[in-house]
């Protein structure tokens, strides 16, 4: 098990010396690394047993840092990182030589975001160097959202879990690229594309493609459970209920033992389900049940990704 902590200095000192921290952003937590270390970020696929065709992204500590590691960035990136950074939005662009190739599986181009969370930031600013991390969890099962889920799963990988409670958004960042100029969603995510478009215009939706991937958390299956997953509206799930449990929107399914329940928002709010999404995933995956019914939710806001996610974690 991993020691847990606000310890930024020492959180600091494992970094500089090749070492892996679990670190707390406004998403989900991220399993992190020196980003320009391969020995570093070669620890992190090894920790999460994650394919190396499958590229990380690179956390900065200002925008002024993006170019360091990126080139060619179009305007409109930069109009969305000043509207958006700190906060849930990856940017994908042209890489520098200096990104190492491991970080982007030998990819021309690098993810970059800069993450909202006060104990992250202030570690990147220590740091001086940026941080390569993915979400903190075995390859393909669902991100954590607090240090213990963390530990649960990674414990024995990591040299320190920084503790910066819940997280308070819940899904991974909204990553978006500009091929061709054109501005491209390619992961759904916490930033919701309705304000994305508040400031380029209509975008389009790429989130899908899951045969030959541009990014593996595109996988048609991602972010699941250990029990098979069953989306609501499915037929058979009378004959199931018994030995299943429920992911529901704002409701109790009714009939059904509330303790093998949980309603992911009572007041219908998209951003509280969102951020309660993943923790109560994790704990209907805990119970003695053979399945999990989990119902969409409205498909606005940040609902869209969060079904995003459950079709994921439904696509076994
Ligand atoms: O919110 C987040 O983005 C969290 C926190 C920790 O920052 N990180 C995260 O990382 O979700 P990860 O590795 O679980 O997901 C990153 C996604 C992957 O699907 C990866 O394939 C894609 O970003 N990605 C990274 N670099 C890419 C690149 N150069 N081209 C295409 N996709 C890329
Ligand atoms: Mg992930």
């Amino acid at each position: 098990m991993a020691q847990i902590g606000t310890n930024i200095q020492a959180a600091a000192k494992i970094l500089r010396n090749c070492g892996l921290v679990g670190i707390p952003t406004e998403t989900v937590y991220g399993l992190a690394a020196n980003a320009l270390d391969t020995e570093a970020v070669l620890k992190i696929f090894k920790a999460k047993n994650r394919p190396s065709f499958d590229p990380l992204i690179v956390h900065i500590s200002s925008l002024d840092r993006l170019g360091d590691f990126a080139r060619d960035v179009p305007e409109q990136a930069i109009r969305l990182a000043e509207e958006f950074w700190p906060g849930p939005l990856t940017l994908l662009l042209p890489k520098k030589d200096i990104v190492p190739d491991l970080v982007t599986s030998g990819l021309d181009t690098v993810a970059v975001r800069m993450p909202a969370h006060p104990l992250t930031l202030e570690l990147l600013q220590l740091l001086g160097f940026p941080l390569a991390a993915p979400s903190a969890n075995p390859f393909g099962y669902i991100s954590p959202t607090t240090a213990n889920h963390v530990n649960d799963q990674l414990g024995d990988a990591v040299d320190y879990i920084l503790d910066g409670g819940e997280c308070g958004i819940g899904l991974e960042s909204t990553i978006i690229g500009f091929p061709d100029g054109e501005p491209t969603v390619f992961r759904l995510g916490g930033l919701a594309i309705e304000a994305i478009e508040t400031i380029v215009g209509a975008v389009k939706l790429m989130p899908h493609s899951s045969s030959n991937p541009q990014a593996p958390g595109m996988l048609k299956s991602h972010y699941a459970p250990s029990r098979p997953v069953t989306l609501f509206s499915d037929d058979g799930l009378d004959k199931l209920a018994d030995s299943a449990a429920f992911l529901m929107f704002s409701k109790l399914y009714p009939g059904i033992a509330p303790e093998r329940q949980r309603v992911l928002s009572v007041d219908g709010s998209l951003n509280e389900a969102a951020k309660n999404l993943f923790g109560f995933l994790r704990e209907l995956d805990q119970m003695p049940v053979a399945r999990i019914f989990a119902e969409l939710v409205p498909e606005e806001g940040l609902g869209r990704a969060i079904n995003d996610r459950l079709r994921r974690a439904a696509a076994l």
